[in-house]
């Protein structure tokens, strides 16, 4: 597998990577078996990234990649948790003395001394652009809770202020075949700064892989049904913010583009490992079979003609309604 250096932690990390919210919950059940499971197929395929957050499962996610670490000690992972969404998401809340219980708690549910990469986990906008918050992320390195912080956000403005930072090694942020605006400009500001570039919801929460239909319905629990319309979080966290039935339209025609023998959810995260700047990709996986498919992808080249369907696809089914919206 590929390995490329996650911006200013430098660190070497595989260019496709692990998401871990289907780990914890938010994505109807996942036994401890499953992720386990998943876990491993990931890493025996060469993933040596895992992202993860404090509030996934309420610590579950942490937990159980703590527990697979220990259990396969001296493997060479980067873990990559997030901090800031077990309080309201107010100005006022992100603040060292949260910083440091929310960082313990994660450095006890990895169990590590310190963490390798702590991303605030989508904060309000006042938040990214907040010295104060910079000074006490600063500190903390300093006195080795952490070795390095990056932002988790939204919006290619919130992308840009993070990116401006001298000491965010990284910015996480939705790019996709269904969501291609970071391409316009975060891109080459992070190529330009040397800051990491995580891309999320790679698979657009599925929709990429092209296996749903207009009639395909997910579980009570699974925020694919209740955050739909953005009712719990930002709706861009779901199916990329795309109107589910338009996606699925995109979908089919995207399916339509790929040669034999290469499955839409690969050539999905092989467009995204194309795009010059990206560091690690991090699709989520629900079963090991997926995580191994994932994996293969860092091998997958798409052909010019893949390229600029993504582009006329875009163009016509998603941009009026994505593009001014983060
Ligand atoms: N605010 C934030 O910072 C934030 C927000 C969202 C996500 N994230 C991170 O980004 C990661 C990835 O995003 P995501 O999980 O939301 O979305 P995603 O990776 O776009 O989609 C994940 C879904 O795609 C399907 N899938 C995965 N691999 C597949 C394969 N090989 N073939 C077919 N289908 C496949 C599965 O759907 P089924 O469940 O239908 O099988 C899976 O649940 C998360 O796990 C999390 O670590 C961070």
């Amino acid at each position: 597998m590929e390995h490329r250096t996650l911006g200013r932690t430098g660190r070497d990390v595989s260019v496709v990577g692990l998401g871990t919210w289907q780990l914890g919950a938010d994505w109807g059940e996942v036994s401890s078996e499953d992720a386990a499971a998943v876990l491993e197929a990931a890493v025996e395929s060469g993933v040596t990234f895992l992202d993860t957050a404090d509030v996934y499962g309420d610590g579950r996610s942490e937990q159980t990649i703590a527990a697979f670490r220990r259990a396969h000690p001296g493997l060479d992972l980067t873990v990559a948790t997030k901090m800031g969404r077990r309080l309201d998401q107010v100005p006022e809340n992100y603040v060292m003395e949260h910083f440091r219980a929310w960082t313990d708690r994660s450095r006890r549910n990895l169990d590590v001394d310190t963490l390798d990469l702590v991303q605030l986990h989508c904060p309000p906008t006042a938040v990214v652009e907040d010295d104060a918050v910079y000074d006490a992320l600063d500190t903390l390195v300093d006195e080795g809770v952490l070795a390095a912080y990056g932002v988790s956000v939204e919006t290619c403005d919130q992308a840009l202020a993070a990116i401006a930072r001298p000491n965010v090694a990284s910015v996480q942020i939705i790019l996709n075949a269904f969501r291609l605006k970071p391409l316009d400009a975060v891109l080459p500001a992070a190529r330009e700064a040397g800051v990491g570039i995580i891309a999320r919801v790679p698979l657009a929460s599925g929709l990429l892989s092209g296996r749903y239909t207009r009639e395909t319905t997910f579980a009570d629990d699974d925020h694919r049904t209740y955050n739909r319309h953005g009712e719990a979080f930002d709706v861009g966290e779901t199916f990329s913010g795309v109107d589910f039935e338009v996606g699925v339209q995109a979908a089919q025609e995207f399916a339509a583009l790929l040669p034999e023998g290469v499955t839409p959810a690969q050539a999905a995260l092989a467009w995204v490992v194309a795009q010059d700047g990206v560091s690690t990709v991090i699709p989520g996986a629900r079963n090991p079979e997926q995580a191994r498919g994932n994996a293969a992808a860092a091998d997958v080249v798409l052909d010019d003609e893949v390229l600029a369907g993504v582009r006329r696809i875009y163009d016509e089914h998603l941009r009026a309604s994505v593009h001014p919206r983060w």
